[in-house]
């Protein structure tokens, strides 16, 4: 039977790659797609999650979720994503509108609904910590979180943090404490996980392929981690949740620094056979670009 799967994410350019990826596989069952503020202000994520949703075929609802971090102010990261989200790429608009339901409350109904349902968080962890705080049983109807986000040495919103965690630490203190089981794919993992070139996608020969070709090259031309390669971040956690072989985890603690300090959203992390997160330590960067590959010649 095929996993049952919401997503919440900041489309954003790894974003868009990461839910395409996920759109075409068919051993997975993607229940909702929520939105949240992020990368970009929540009403330009949760128009790009439509328009994808669209570029895929795909009939997933998308429900919009939360604009502002729990407790912060919301600082978004349009200087890499562009001031519509996906770099240079206009996607074509789609009449396809969002459902009545909140966010948050979509992801209550929906695990309720469904039972052993995943949740794939590509943004900051808004939506999810807030449905935990409002719905004491939701807990019993997740199997586990995939979430991109946190680093143990390195960061790229400051020195110390990493974007997601970074945007909301209250909201990841709050996941990352409930007790869920966790995979992560941190920063030290997918700033290694890269495509570094346009041209297979390019090659393929239809839209998505053309989209993702396009938003590589720019994530190379940004060369924001001056690896001359496109960071895939977000794409990472998706792949690992279609294949676990794409990746190997270690068990940790982790803490958030949910401070005003300069270490707001520094996590901290302590090696620990019970720990409350697997990170994904290494990937297989071959079989994750074959997926992406694979995934877009099917479109
Ligand atoms: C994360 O932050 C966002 O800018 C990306 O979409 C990704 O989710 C990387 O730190
Ligand atoms: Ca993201």
């Amino acid at each position: 039977m095929n996993r049952k799967v919401i997503i919440d994410t900041d489309p954003g350019v790894d974003d868009a790659i990461a839910l395409l990826l996920a759109m075409k596989e068919e051993s997975i069952d993607i229940k909702g797609i929520i939105s949240v503020g992020g990368n970009i202000a929540v009403d330009i994520t949760s128009r790009n999650a439509l328009d994808l949703v669209a570029l895929a075929a795909r009939d997933i609802p998308v429900y919009k979720g939360e604009g502002k971090p729990l407790y912060k102010e919301l600082e978004t990261a349009s200087h890499i994503h562009g001031k519509d989200g996906m770099g240079p790429v206009r996607l074509e608009r789609t009449n396809k509108e969002l459902e009545d339901l909140d966010g948050v409350s979509a992801i209550y109904k929906i695990a309720k609904e469904e039972g052993g349902i995943d949740i794939i968080c590509l943004g900051p962890l808004t939506n999810i910590a807030k449905a935990l705080l409002k719905y004491d049983d939701l807990k019993e109807y997740i199997n586990a979180l995939y979430i991109m986000g946190a680093s143990e040495n390195m960061g790229n919103v400051t020195k110390y943090a990493e974007f997601n965690i970074y945007a909301d630490p209250d909201a990841a203190k709050i996941v990352f404490e409930s007790g869920l089981p966790i995979y992560l794919a941190g920063l030290e993992v997918t700033t290694k996980t890269v495509v570094k070139n346009s041209s297979d996608f390019a090659k393929i020969g239809n839209k998505v392929g053309d989209v993702i070709a396009q938003l590589v090259d720019y994530f190379i031309d940004l060369d924001f981690y001056h690896s001359n390669s496109a960071v895939m971040h977000d794409a990472l956690a998706v792949a690992y949740y279609i294949n676990n072989k794409v990746g190997e985890i270690k068990s940790y603690n982790i803490e958030v620094n949910t401070s005003d300090s300069e270490l707001r959203g520094k996590t901290t992390y302590k090696e620990n056979e019970d720990g409350n997160v697997n990170v994904i330590v290494s990937a297989d960067n071959d079989l994750f670009v074959n997926m992406l590959l694979n995934s877009a010649s099917k479109y």
